[in-house]
C-alpha cells in the first residue's frame, strides 16, 4: 500500500472521466474566532472549527469530525494520494491517477450518484498536495499526532493552539532495496528514536546472525522484521521495507481504525503477522457491503482490485501488505487485460 519513490505511469495519465484540470488554489487567512485558515482547491472549499471539518462544493455541504478528517488527510498526504482511491469517509475522497488526481464528493457512493449529488474535479497532484500539506499543518494542534493511535496522542479539538509539524511531516519509509542494507533505510533502535511500543513488549529483539561467504559480505543481509515492526511509532502507515522489481513488501502496525476506506486499483495481499484485524470489505464503486474478513496471526487474504476496505484492530497488530507496484496494472485492469482477483479457485 505504500509506493516506491518516483513511481509514475511512464508519461500517459489515465483520465476516465475526461475532466479538465482545475487550477485555482487559495489559502484564506486565519479565522478571527477559531484561528484556523481555510482553503480552496477548484470548486472545493475546506474549513475547520473546534470539532468539525466542513467541505463545500457546488452540489452540497459535507461535514466530518475533525479527528477522522485529519487522520485521513494525514494518510493521503503521507502516501502521495496512494494507490487508487482514498475515501476519507463514505462521501469525500481522492482517486490517484499518478500525476493527476480526482477529488470528489459522493462519486463512490451509489446513493449520491443516483441522486445527482456527486461532484468530481481533477487536479495536478503536486498542486493539490501543496494545499493538503498546508491544511494538515495548519489544522493540527500542538500535542496531537494524526498518525498515532488515539490512546497514544493528545486531542485534535478546540481552537488553534500551536502546531505539530514534526509529526505531520514525517518522512515515510521507502527502502530502495531492503531495510538494514548499507546506505538504505536503517533498522529501528532505542538509539535512533524508535523504542518498542507498549503493546509489543513481548516481541523478541534479537537479530539474525549473517555469515556471508568471503567476497559476498556486502550482498547478504537480514533483519528481524517483528522487532522492526514492534518499534513503529505510527499506525496504519504501510512502508516499503523490501523491493524486488515491482514486488513491494509494505509491513505496518495497526491499532484502532484504518482512517480511510481504501479503494484498490490493483490486487493487494494481506498477511496478518500478529494479533487480529477485522476488515470491512465494500464494493469500490458503489460502497455496497461485500464481506467481513477476520484475519488472525498467520492468516492470508488477497483484496481484489475492485473493492474498498477498512480495518479495525483492538490490539496493536502487525500486518504485511504485499503490493505489485507496477504503474501499468491499473490501466490493464481498466482495459480488461488483467483480472480483478489474483487467484481463482
Ligand atoms: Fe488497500
Amino acid at each position: 500500500m505504500a509506493m516506491k519513490e518516483g513511481a509514475d505511469t511512464g508519461g500517459k495519465i489515465a483520465n476516465p472521466r475526461g475532466l479538465p484540470l482545475a487550477t485555482n488554489f487559495v489559502v484564506d487567512p486565519a479565522d478571527n474566532v477559531t484561528g484556523y485558515k481555510s482553503f480552496q482547491a477548484g470548486s472545493f472549499s475546506f474549513r475547520r472549527d473546534e470539532y468539525f471539518a466542513y467541505i463545500n462544493t457546488p452540489t452540497g455541504f459535507h461535514t466530518m469530525p475533525v479527528d477522522a478528517f485529519l487522520r485521513a488527510l494525514m494518510r493521503d498526504v503521507a502516501w502521495g494520494f496512494f494507490y487508487g482511491t482514498v475515501n476519507f469517509d463514505q462521501v469525500f475522497g481522492t482517486t490517484n491517477y499518478y500525476g493527476e488526481v480526482d477529488m470528489f464528493v459522493g462519486a463512490t457512493n451509489e446513493a449520491y450518484v443516483s441522486a445527482g449529488r456527486d461532484f468530481v474535479e481533477r487536479f495536478k497532484s503536486d498542486e493539490l498536495m501543496a494545499i493538503f500539506k498546508q491544511m494538515v499543518s495548519d489544522w493540527t494542534n500542538e500535542g496531537y499526532d494524526p498518525f498515532a493511535a488515539p490512546m497514544e496522542t493528545g486531542v485534535p479539538w478546540g481552537v488553534k493552539n500551536g502546531d505539530n509539524d514534526e509529526a505531520v511531516s514525517r518522512e515515510r519509509v521507502t527502502a530502495r532495496r531492503m531495510v538494514g542494507l548499507k546506505g538504505d533505510t536503517p533498522v529501528r533502535t532505542d538509539q535512533n528514536g524508535y523504542p518498542v511500543n507498549r503493546m509489543f513488549d513481548d516481541v523478541k529483539q534479537d537479530a539474525p546472525e549473517v555469515y556471508a561467504e568471503p567476497g559476498f559480505e556486502h550482498e547478504v543481509s537480514a533483519f528481524n522484521l517483528f522487532a522492526y515492526l514492534s518499534r513503529s511509532d505510527v499506525t496504519w502507515n504501510p512502508s516499503v521495507c523490501s523491493v524486488v522489481k515491482d514486488s513491494l513488501f509494505c509491513p505496518t502496525s495497526e491499532e484502532y481504525i484504518l482512517p480511510v476506506e481504501h479503494g484498490n486499483d490493483r490486487c493487494e495481499w494481506f498477511i496478518t503477522l500478529s494479533d487480529e484485524i477485522i476488515w470491512n470489505i465494500k464494493d469500490g464503486a458503489t460502497g455496497r457491503p461485500k464481506a467481513v474478513v477476520r484475519q488472525r496471526a498467520g492468516d492470508c487474504a488477497c483484496m481484489p482490485a475492485d473493492i474498498r476496505h477498512q480495518g479495525f484492530s483492538a490490539k496493536r497488530a502487525m500486518l504485511l501488505v504485499w503490493e505489485n507496484g507496477s504503474p501499468k496494472v491499473p490501466d490493464l485492469i481498466r482495459e480488461g487485460k488483467a483480472p480483478n482477483v489474483a487467484v481463482k479457485f
